[in-house]
This record gives structure tokens, C-alpha cells and sequence, in this order.
């Protein structure tokens, strides 16, 4: 295990680009399956998760080939198998993408049924409502998902909650499907929109992209293509509070500004200078931010995924904040090892409440979990003093080269083995 060594206090300065979005890139990688003939995935980013969807499609037969610049080319004609290898599948969550277009292609699927992690137990019963929506039938059998569709038919499918792995499955299976399918209250992440136009690009039919209702028109048969993922606008949001936080001066390129407008709203809020081009951000800020107050919600509200790195952010605001999440019932994970930085955020149940210090002080933290980890990053950076970050591996999961990055735009960060 890797741990990062960052010494805080440097403005960032500078430009850095954005890769392409980790969660439209595996979602992605599992619709490859639907396809005849090879897809051509350009600039995919080098990552742990994707390594391990891509470990997962070839344990069910693809061909993945991984190209000079990050391309990945996926041949998916000859999935022999319909059960995915049980280590890839219970290390992410997001290998359960790969049940719809299974149900599709071959009319059965088996997979481990994913554990939760750290930020919550995820479970995924409206993802097996909309297969048995479908025409699938669904059973739970010893910590198994088996699912068996001869036929899938297209259907009306209400999603209790607009979630974003579930929107994705249904999409998928739906899209070979005998029909018309209508997914109501469905996910409108620029994810979830990359992911149908993606489809569309392989010959489907998908109308309602980016709304909360999706209208999926079965086709008989989709094709490979060659297609550029959207940038990751967690991670663009990531680097900008970084900017912030360290009183710095950054222009975040690649980005679509339309898909950071909560974020952009609460930067500004909080008294951060905020210029939008077309596909950039350029985020200033000096001294302290002012206080606010944060509900993660469903896209377009504020994204739980930007939750604990605007903690972070908070922890140093000239005021008391507070902030609710409601997705996950468990993403605090990063409040502890902030408090040990000097933070004062105190929790109770959902809500956190976040009493601004002067200053945060580096000190030896733990990452749990993806996002904390970038938590922690960002306020290490701003910290007075060395911090020390066990647990990297986290870290890698959703952010390239992280520590290369920050230090081109001025960070004091390094790696080195635990
Ligand atoms: C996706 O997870 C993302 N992951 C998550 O990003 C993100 O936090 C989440 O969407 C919300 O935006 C990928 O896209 C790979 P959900 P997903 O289904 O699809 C409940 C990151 O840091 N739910 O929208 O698993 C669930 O428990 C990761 O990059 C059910 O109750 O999220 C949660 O409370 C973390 N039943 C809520 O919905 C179900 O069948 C949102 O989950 C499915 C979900």
C-alpha cells in the first residue's frame, strides 16, 4: 500500500485538464457487451475500477485490448459465459452493470451479489424490479443474483428512487429488448445521458436522454463503435475546491460547466471567484470561505460525491455550516480523520455540522473510502504543516496520477511505499 506525504500551505497555481468521467467509463465498458464487432473506447482513464470491469468482461469471454493512449478496445462477439468471475465482481460495486446487457445478449445472468462498502449497504433491489419488469425472473440464491429472461419485453418501469446503477442496468437490458420500455423517475447524471448516447451511437433508440423519463425502443441488434467518454465532472469539481481551498489561482480544462452548477452555486457562496468558459473553469479564491449549507441530492442538486470534499473546504469557513446527505447513509467516513487535522464537525445521523476553524493543522489520517480519501487530500493541502495519507489505494481508484497533478500546478506532495 502507497501512502501520500503533503506538506500544505502552497496556493495552487495553473491549468490542468480533466480525464474522462470513471463513471460513465464503466457503465460504458459494460454496454460493450451488447455490441456486434468491436468498440473503440478513446482516452479511457488508467484507474483500478476500470481495470477491474475490464478483468470482469473478459472472465464472461470479451477481448479486451488496452491501446498506446489509454484506448481500450472491447470485442464482445463471442461471451461464452453468462456467470461473472467472482473476484473482479465483488471488488466494485459498478461490476453489477454488467447483468442488463448479459439479459440481453444471452437471456441469463449469475453474479455475486455486491457487498456494500464503506459509505453504505447499496443495495440493488430496484435494479432486479426492472429486470422482473422486463420479463426476467430474479432469484437471490446463496449470495448469488441468477437471472433468466428468454425473452425480454419491453415495459413501463418506475424506479422508486431516481438511482443511477439501477437507470443504467434497465437502459441496457432494454435496449434489445421486444419493444418500447419507459424508465420513470430514472437518474439524470451526464453519466447516465453518456451512457444512452453511447447506446444510440451503437444503433439504439433512447429518447428523453438527461430527463427523468427515458423511453427505450428495443432494437434487434446494436454495433461497435468508437466513442469518447464525457470528462469527469467530480473530478474537475475535486481540482476546482482545490484551488480554493489552497487560496490558489486554477483553470480546470475539459469540463462542461453546465454539469458543476450546484457546485458552481455553492463555490460562489462561499465568496470563491468562479469564471465559466466553454470548456473550462478558472477558480480563485483568497482568505477564508464563507460559511454555507449543502443537501447532496439527486443530479442536478448537489452531488454526494462532492460532499467530503466541500467538508473540507468548510472545515476553514468564518462561520458555522451545515450539510446534509442524503444519498448514502454512511459518508462521513472522512469527518473523524478531519477532526484529527483540527476541524470541529460534529454529526447526528444524516447532518453534519461543520464550525469553521482558522486554520488546519497535517498529521497522520487514514483514507476509507474514495471521496474521503480526496477529503483528506485537499485538506492536507491547505493544512499547516505535514500530513501523511495511508491508504491510497482508495485514491487510485478515482483519480489518475493524483499526486503528479497537484504538484505540476505548485502542491508539496509525494508518494512513497507504506
Ligand atoms: C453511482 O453509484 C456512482 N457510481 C456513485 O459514485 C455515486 O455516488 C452514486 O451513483 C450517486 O450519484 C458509479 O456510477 C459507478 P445509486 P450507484 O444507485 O449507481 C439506493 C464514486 O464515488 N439504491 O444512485 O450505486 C442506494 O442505496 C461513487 O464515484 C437502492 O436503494 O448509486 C443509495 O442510497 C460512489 N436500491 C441511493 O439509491 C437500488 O437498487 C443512490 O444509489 C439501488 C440504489
Amino acid at each position: 500500500m502507497d501512502k501520500l506525504i503533503i506538506r500544505g500551505g502552497t496556493p495552487l497555481r495553473g491549468d490542468v485538464t480533466v480525464n474522462a468521467a470513471k463513471n460513465a467509463t464503466l457503465p460504458i465498458i459494460a454496454a460493450s457487451l451488447l455490441a456486434e464487432g468491436p468498440t473503440v473506447l478513446a482516452d479511457t482513464p488508467k484507474l483500478q475500477d476500470v481495470t477491474t470491469v475490464c478483468s470482469v468482461i473478459e472472465g464472461l469471454g470479451a477481448e479486451v485490448t488496452h491501446g498506446p493512449n489509454g484506448d481500450l478496445t472491447i470485442e464482445a462477439d463471442r461471451i461464452r459465459s453468462h456467470e461473472a468471475p467472482f473476484q473482479p465482481a465483488r471488488q466494485i460495486r459498478a461490476s453489477f452493470l454488467v447483468m442488463g446487457p448479459l439479459l440481453a445478449r444471452l437471456g441469463r445472468a449469475k453474479m455475486a451479489l455486491p457487498g456494500g462498502c464503506a459509505i453504505g449497504t447499496r443495495p440493488i433491489d430496484l435494479h432486479i424490479r426492472g429486470f422482473a419488469a422486463l420479463g426476467a425472473q430474479v432469484a437471490l440464491v446463496h449470495g448469488y443474483v441468477e437471472a433468466r429472461a428468454p425473452r425480454l419485453v419491453g415495459n413501463r418501469v418506475y424506479l422508486d428512487y431516481p438511482s443511477v446503477g439501477a437507470t443504467e442496468n434497465v437502459m441496457m437490458a432494454a435496449a434489445l429488448a421486444d419493444g418500447t420500455t419507459i424508465i420513470e423517475n430514472a437518474a439524470e447524471e451526464p453519466e447516465v445521458a453518456d451512457l444512452a448516447h453511447f447506446i444510440n451511437a451503437m444503433g439504439g433508440k433512447i429518447t428523453g436522454i438527461g430527463t427523468r423519463v427515458l423511453v427505450i425502443q428495443g432494437v434487434k441488434r446494436l454495433k461497435g463503435v468508437s466513442y469518447r467518454v464525457v470528462s469527469d465532472r467530480i473530478e474537475a469539481g475535486t481540482l476546482m475546491v482545490a484551488a480554493a481551498i489552497t487560496g490558489g489561482d486554477v483553470t480546470v480544462r475539459k469540463v462542461k460547466p453546465a454539469y458543476l452548477k450546484a457546485v458552481v452555486a455553492k463555490l460562489r457562496e462561499a465568496g470563491v471567484q468562479i469564471e465559466e468558459g466553454r470548456d473550462r473553469i478558472r477558480v480563485s479564491c483568497n482568505g477564508r470561505p464563507r460559511p454555507v449549507n449543502i443537501k447532496t441530492l439527486p443530479y442536478p442538486g448537489f452531488p454526494t460525491d462532492m460532499q467530503p470534499q466541500i467538508m473540507a473546504f468548510l472545515s476553514c469557513a468564518q462561520g458555522t455550516s451545515v450539510v446534509i446527505e442524503t444519498v448514502f447513509e454512511n459518508r462521513f467516513m472522512h469527518v473523524p480523520e478531519l477532526n484529527r487535522m483540527g476541524a470541529q464537525i460534529s454529526t447526528q445521523g444524516s447532518v453534519a455540522v461543520i464550525r469553521g476553524v482558522e486554520k488546519l493543522w497535517g498529521t497522520s489520517v487514514r483514507v476509507t473510502d474514495l471521496r474521503a480519501g480526496a477529503s483528506l487530500i485537499l485538506a492536507a493541502l491547505a493544512a499547516e504543516g505535514t500530513s501523511e495519507l495511508y491508504g491510497v489505494k482508495h485514491i487510485d481508484r478515482g483519480y489518475v496520477n493524483i499526486e503528479s497533478r497537484l504538484a505540476e500546478m505548485g502542491a508539496d506532495i509525494r508518494r512513497e511505499a507504506e
